[in-house]
């Protein structure tokens, strides 16, 4: 037995939802392959570039499968092919997805034993390998699809929000943000007033989000916590962020820890106009970039 699954990029934080929000984009999209073994062995392969672990206690997918395994008591194995194409260390989502991927595609071929809140639970084994935290606001949308709000990881709760037909368009500069060092800079106190902001923006996000209310979400995309340090490791961030809204985004920032940054609007002329100015702005600082012009999955 065997499946293949088309694993969605994730946009996680949503801005001001630092660790609860996410949303899952059409690409770019990772391939994989699983079969279920008669024997207990685990075998992963890429057919990327990237260099990624194949060892399965080093591999984001390994890890999930390894503790499915552990989990059931299972005398199967999983042979495991990976063609990655959302970039490693780009804050799309990578490492989710080949954790949420491996999950999925395990649960297909054990007959659909799990919940999709029990899918997120395993996930986020790989997530911890990868960036040192079980934090599902990468998996969550990756599994559920669209976007969804992380209520709590332990115990896992998560709540699937609606998806508003908006374009998402996507830089990611070839700068290197490791999500370790990403959290590693943030304070860890803050102030009330800042937070009274932040939840503000949050409640204003999520209720933007169910009444497909487009300017209330532009207004809500605002961190006056995690993006004025996190952005200080980007080259341009602001001035990509200012000329966005000028060609009409409705908001956008830091997608995850970084380096990507996305922008949010309602038009597909206006996310393919920023997607030029992205491309533009890091030209001409010689930093090689990709862009992505993309919906909500
Ligand atoms: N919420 C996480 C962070 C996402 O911002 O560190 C990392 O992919």
């Amino acid at each position: 037995k065997k499946v293949k699954l088309q694993v969605p990029a994730t946009v996680a934080n949503l801005v001001c939802g630092f660790d609860i929000l996410g949303m899952a984009i059409h690409e770019p999209y990772d391939e994989m392959e699983i079969k279920l073994l008669e024997t207990p062995e685990i075998i992963i392969r890429h057919i990327d570039n990237f260099g990624l672990p194949e060892e399965p206690s080093k591999n984001v997918a390994g890890v999930v499968l390894l503790k499915i395994q552990e989990y059931l008591n299972l005398k199967n194995g999983f042979e495991v092919t990976i063609n990655k194409k959302i970039k490693p260390g780009s804050g799309l989502g990578s490492s989710a997805a080949s954790a949420a991927g491996a999950a999925v595609g395990a649960n297909e071929l054990l007959g659909n034993i799990f919940t999709d809140e029990e899918l997120v639970y395993f996930a986020m084994f790989g997530e911890k390998l990868a960036s040192g935290v079980k934090h599902a606001d990468n998996i969550a949308p990756c599994i559920f699809g669209g976007i969804t709000l992380v209520k709590s990881s332990n115990p896992v709760d998560i709540i699937p929000l609606s998806s508003p037909d908006l374009y998402v368009t996507a830089v990611h500069p070839q700068v290197e943000v490791k999500t370790s060092d990403a959290r590693q800079i943030l304070k860890k106190n803050i102030l009330l007033k800042d937070a009274i902001e932040q939840w503000g923006n949050i409640a204003g996000l999520v209720a933007g989000i169910q009444k497909n209310d487009f300017q209330l979400i532009g207004r809500s995309l605002n961190d006056v916590i995690v993006e004025p340090i996190r952005s200080i490791l980007i080259p341009k961030f602001n001035e990509i962020k200012e000329k966005s809204l000028e060609l009409g985004a409705l908001g956008g920032g830091i997608s995850g820890s970084g380096p990507s940054i996305f922008m949010l609007s309602e038009k597909e002329e206006i996310s393919q106009k920023i997607a030029e100015m992205m491309k533009s702005v890091y030209d001409e600082i010689d930093i090689e970039s990709f862009v992505y012009v993309s919906k909500i999955n």
